[in-house]
């Protein structure tokens, strides 16, 4: 997880304007009809219902155990700027606890801040049904990778790879049967016009065959250890909103880069929707 060190801050960026659109952009032509057909499952409903109980309500609904008999007490996490943190007792019983599926609400909305500080992306200002900002823990990038792509590919996709690609991704694709289309990139990351090229194989209107997404490692790539440029990540963009595709950013190295990082740039989906509003 990021830390919150001083370098890291960066000044919030003034309100996007609010959005145009009545609602939120529509991904379901997206979602495999597995991923559609998901429901929450009552369960996990009520751990979410049982945080904002009184502590004096006792559920007999959910196995939750007995704080009590948790192996570990407390910790302490020394930080490489010479603080530390201090999990508790009281902490700890929390964080060992079944919680909400999303992950425990404190953490949740301290990332949401994190995110805001961030990119400040205008979905953060949304409305749930416009399609608010989400935020979901992943014990890591693979985790989450899996199931981003679990929840798009069905087998014979078109999808768009920055190649060469990081082989743990290429290992989560390839049993899913998608068809993985790679896009050149040179030392400022995937080269735009090789996309574009890729890109005019098809009509804009063949959703059907259109890639569902392009997959890029937007900095300190692996393994070539290139970045993508902004001027990139705008051609980039403009060709996503063309094509309708997604862009699924892998950044675990954005906090971890041997020269300190000032002022973070946007993401790529941030930059533009602040910038220009996609067409709906
Ligand atoms: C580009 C990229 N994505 C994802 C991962 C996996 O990250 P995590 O260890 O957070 O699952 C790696 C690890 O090497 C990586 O290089």
């Amino acid at each position: 997880m990021p830390s919150s060190g001083a370098h890291h801050r960066c000044p919030l960026r003034p309100p996007p304007p609010a959005p145009r659109w009545p609602a939120g952009m529509n991904y379901s032509r997206f979602i495999t009809s597995v991923s559609a057909a998901r429901k929450a499952s009552p369960i996990r409903l009520l751990s979410e219902l049982m945080e904002k109980a009184p502590p004096s309500l006792i559920s007999l609904a959910g196995g939750a155990p007995n704080p009590d008999l948790f192996p570990f007490k407390k910790a302490t996490v020394a930080i490489g700027h010479g603080s530390a943190i201090e999990i508790g007792e009281e902490l700890m019983k929390r964080a060992l606890q079944y919680s909400a599926s999303a992950g425990i609400p404190e953490l949740l909305s301290w990332l949401k801040n994190f995110q805001r500080n961030l990119h400040n992306p205008p979905t953060a200002s949304y409305s749930p049904e416009q399609g608010q900002m989400e935020v979901c823990i992943t014990t890591g990038s693979q985790e989450g990778l899996g199931k981003v792509f679990e929840m798009l590919i069905n087998p014979g996709d078109n999808i768009l790879l920055d190649a060469p690609a990081y082989s743990g991704t290429l290992a989560a694709l390839r049993p899913l049967g998608c068809n993985i289309i790679n896009v050149p990139s040179d030392q400022h990351g995937i080269i735009p016009n090789a996309l574009k090229e890729i890109l005019s194989t098809w009509s804009p209107d063949d959703s059907r065959h259109l890639p569902k997404f392009l997959y890029t490692v937007p900095n300190g790539c692996n393994p070539t250890g290139n970045s993508l440029t902004t001027e990139r990540k705008k051609e980039i963009y403009q060709l996503a909103r063309k094509y309708d595709f997604l862009i699924i950013e892998d950044d675990p190295y954005y906090f971890i880069q041997f020269e300190k990082v000032i002022c973070p740039p946007y993401s790529l989906a941030v930059l533009f929707l602040v910038q220009e509003r996609p067409k709906i």
